[in-house]
């Protein structure tokens, strides 16, 4: 089993840089942290994870909803003024398939299609927080993902200010199967949501990712991937040469050859549903 240190990176496939880092910077709170040609490092203030954002081209498939990323904010209200905001500037953004907003398993959300093809979900979880065990329950991933909250400068003249970004989400086809491979392969914390969706988190690092039962669904290319971290560049070696000699076995459906040197090391890896995994040296 993988000894992580943290989830710290997840990954976005889009057409056009051009179009899609507006509405993740002007419309959800992230900032650029750096740039090379065909990729945008991304980070929301508040949260450590970063997002790396891929242009793909005009060919790049378009993710089904479930397939989403999910920023928070603090109360109700803003999600209904995120609605109105995300309606009346879905022209200049070139947003698609914005929905109403909805009570979901605990949360209040809005969903929408960026133009680059992937989902956004900008999410309230004010009304759990009432409950005594919010701050455990499931790793704790309905409390306050911030030590802080922003002050409303930060982000001015919307209504509504995204606290944090807090989780991405995979389609899986079978909950124990992939329990056993994250838990057991990837060496992360599984928690169980319902009957068909599992919460996958690292105890140090606030994001999670939401692994939901489809029957049907689409996989990507490695733009589209989650980034585990070990502790260094050996132990993403030593984590490959195990993985080479018995990963096939314990569910691992595609393993590359590690990349980098030095201090800097990664490789890529598919789960037993074809979803791309990256291990990498920390950040
Ligand atoms: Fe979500």
């Amino acid at each position: 089993m993988l000894r992580p240190i943290g989830l710290v990176n997840t990954h976005m496939e889009c057409r056009r840089l051009q179009e899609s880092v507006p509405v993740l910077t002007d419309l959800l709170g992230f900032e650029r942290v750096s740039e090379r040609p065909g990729e945008v490092t991304l980070k929301h203030p508040n949260t450590d994870w970063r997002l790396i954002v891929h242009e793909g081209g005009a060919d790049t498939p378009v993710k089904q909803m479930h397939n989403h990323w999910g920023v928070r904010v603090l109360a109700k209200p803003e999600i209904d003024a995120a609605y109105e905001y995300l309606t009346a500037h879905k022209e200049k953004y070139g947003l698609e398939q914005i929905g109403k907003p909805l009570h979901n398993h605990g949360s209040y959300s809005v969903y929408f299609l960026e133009p680059g093809s992937n989902g956004w979900e900008i999410e309230c979880y004010e009304d759990v927080q009432r409950r005594d065990k919010v701050k455990t329950l499931f790793g704790g991933v309905w409390a306050p993902h911030w030590n802080k909250p922003l002050p409303e400068h930060r982000f001015p003249g919307r209504g509504y200010l995204p606290q944090g970004f807090t989780h991405g989400t995979l389609a899986i086809r079978d909950v124990k199967k992939s329990w056993d491979f994250f838990a057991n392969v990837l060496g992360l914390s599984v928690y169980q949501a319902n009957d068909h969706v599992i919460y996958l988190k690292h105890p140090d690092t606030k994001p999670y990712v939401v692994c939901a039962v489809r029957a049907e669904y689409k996989t990507f290319s490695p733009n589209f991937r989650f980034t585990i971290a070990l502790e260094s560049a050996q132990a993403v070696s030593e984590a490959y040469r195990r993985l080479a000699e018995s990963g096939k076995e314990r569910g691992v459906a595609e393993l590359c050859e590690p990349q980098g040197g030095g201090a800097s090391c990664s490789f890529l890896l598919r789960d037993p549903d074809r979803n791309w995994w990256e291990i990498s040296s920390p950040n």
